[in-house]
Order: C-alpha cells, then sequence, then structure tokens
C-alpha cells in the first residue's frame, strides 16, 4: 500500500508514475471494485494524445444534461480524472451521467468496467508528435522532468488496451482522426455514447472545440490550473500534425521507426503522421 518515491514529485505504484500528493496507493486500490453505473463515461488516453480536446467534446455533448445542481465551473471540474480524486470528493454521489478521464491502463481500471455496462472513448495520437508535445509539455509542468515523465510508456498502453478491447464497451479514435475531420470524430463520439445531436447542436461543439476558440475558453483551456503548477497557455500549444518533423533528427526518426515496427508489429494500429 505505498507507493515507491521517484522524486519529489513523482512516485510509481503498480508499474505507474503518478504525480506525488494527488492521489494514494489506497485510491487507486479502490479503483478495483469502484461501482460503474450504466451511464457512466470514462475517457481513456495515455498524456499529449488530445485528452482535453476530447475531454472538451464530452463535456459539451452531455452540455444539454446540465441543471443548476451539475453545472460545474471548467471541464476538469465536469470531468474529473480518475486516479486523481484530489478536489473531487464526490465520485460516487455525483449525479449520472458521470464523466470521467483517465491515463490508467487497463489493470488499474474498476473491475466492473468489463460488463460493459459504461462506455469508453480511447484517443491514441501518433507517437512521433506525442512525444514531441510531452516534451514541451514538461518544460511548462513545473514538477516535470524529461525523461522522468508520469503515467507508463506509450507503447504499453497503447498494447493493454488494444488487446483487452473485447472486454469493454470501447471506442478507438485518433488525435488526427479529429484534426483532419472534426465533425466526423464528434458525430462518432455522441452515436457511440448514445446522444443524438441535432444540426445546431453539432455545430456548436465543432465551434467550440476548434484550437482556436478552446485556447480563449476559461472552461476548457487549462489556465484555471495555479501557475506554480504549469505556466498559462500550455496546454493548448500548436495542435497539428507533422510537428515531430521540427524537432526529430533524420538518426532519431530512423530510430524511432526501427522500435516502433518492432514494438506494433503485431498492432493494427494505422496512424497519420504527416498531412
Ligand atoms: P501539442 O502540444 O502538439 O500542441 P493532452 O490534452 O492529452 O494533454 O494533449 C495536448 C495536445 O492536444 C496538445 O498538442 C494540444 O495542442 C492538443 N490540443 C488540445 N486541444 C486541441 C484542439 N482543440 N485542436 C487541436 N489540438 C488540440
Amino acid at each position: 500500500w505505498k507507493m515507491e518515491e521517484i522524486n519529489d514529485y513523482l512516485c510509481k505504484y503498480k508499474g505507474y508514475v503518478f504525480a506525488v500528493g494527488m492521489t494514494t496507493a489506497e485510491h487507486i486500490d479502490s479503483l478495483q471494485s469502484f461501482e460503474i453505473r450504466e451511464r457512466d463515461v470514462f475517457l481513456v488516453t495515455y498524456p499529449k494524445s488530445g485528452t482535453i480536446w476530447a475531454q472538451n467534446i464530452i463535456a459539451l455533448i452531455f452540455e444539454l444534461d446540465d441543471t443548476d445542481e451539475t453545472i460545474y465551473e471548467n471541464n476538469l471540474e465536469k470531468m474529473p480524472w480518475l486516479e486523481y480524486p484530489e478536489g473531487h470528493s464526490d465520485y460516487v454521489s455525483r449525479p449520472s451521467p458521470r464523466l470521467f478521464a483517465s491515463h490508467l491502463t487497463p489493470a488499474l481500471m474498476p473491475r466492473g468496467l468489463k460488463g460493459k455496462k459504461a462506455k469508453i472513448v480511447y484517443v491514441a495520437r501518433n507517437p512521433k508528435d506525442n512525444v514531441v508535445s510531452y516534451f514541451h509539455f514538461c518544460h511548462a509542468w513545473t514538477s516535470l522532468e524529461t525523461p522522468k515523465i508520469g503515467g507508463s510508456s506509450w507503447f504499453d498502453h497503447i498494447r493493454e488496451w488494444h488487446t483487452h478491447r473485447d472486454e469493454y464497451s470501447i471506442l478507438f479514435l485518433t488525435y488526427e482522426d479529429m484534426v483532419m475531420d472534426l465533425r466526423s470524430a464528434v458525430v462518432k463520439i455522441s452515436q457511440f455514447l448514445g446522444r443524438d445531436l441535432s444540426e445546431a447542436m453539432l455545430t456548436h461543439i465543432i465551434e467550440k472545440a476548434t484550437f482556436k476558440n478552446m485556447k480563449k475558453d476559461p472552461k476548457a483551456n487549462y489556465e484555471f490550473l495555479p501557475e506554480d503548477l504549469l505556466q498559462k497557455g500550455k496546454f493548448l500549444r500548436k495542435g497539428i500534425i507533422g510537428d515531430w518533423k521540427n524537432s526529430f533528427t533524420v538518426a532519431q526518426n530512423e530510430m524511432f521507426d526501427q522500435v516502433y515496427q518492432e514494438k506494433m508489429k503485431d498492432i493494427p494500429f494505422k496512424f497519420i503522421w504527416n498531412i
């Protein structure tokens, strides 16, 4: 029941790296028996894959359900991280539909999800852009330093979720799908979540979810996080496909391709690397 300290900011538990002070081993263990409800929605991603983007889309899809008691100040309140309950003590008492985000691997997720009662939206991003985004984020997140990053390895995350996909009710989507055709991505997500959107609602969501508008949206841009934790304006950095080409050397790219081919050879995931 103890987390193993890595440094002042990161700790390890059951093979997964967590932020110090934001969760406990007891909480992570308790998630195993966390009771799942039929209308629960989980967004699962590897960090820097477009989490807050998909979170905003899902939050907007469920905006229609908001009543005075369920209007949250921002997307983090509306769709908190399952593994980081800090400041959200109401996971059990929250009215349905409850929305959660998570970066966890399947082994650490509630066992009840395997009953396929609740829905999981999984967003993956091509790992070259993912790592570049993470690199920049580490510099903006005051307590992170490369190469010690939170979570698991990108390869393990995608492998685990893909291998166990039949045990869950899960929709796989890529960041690149969202960049290339946001409308289709929103329709796909809303249909999967069983939400019929009117044409006006769909247009409203797409408008709110563009990079430019989200960056200005205080509910969605994460500038509500304290500045001593994260520099302002860093969550929405560039929002494009292929930025890795500005950072990778030719040799790094070749090495990356080799590792990628080796590790992903049995995983039929096709990514778009440039447009
Ligand atoms: P970049 O650093 O490449 O710009 P996460 O939310 O998982 O931390 O992912 C952050 C990445 O998603 C950042 O990538 C960010 O710019 C991108 N992103 C967030 N909202 C976006 C949007 N509306 N459109 C395009 N990209 C977005």
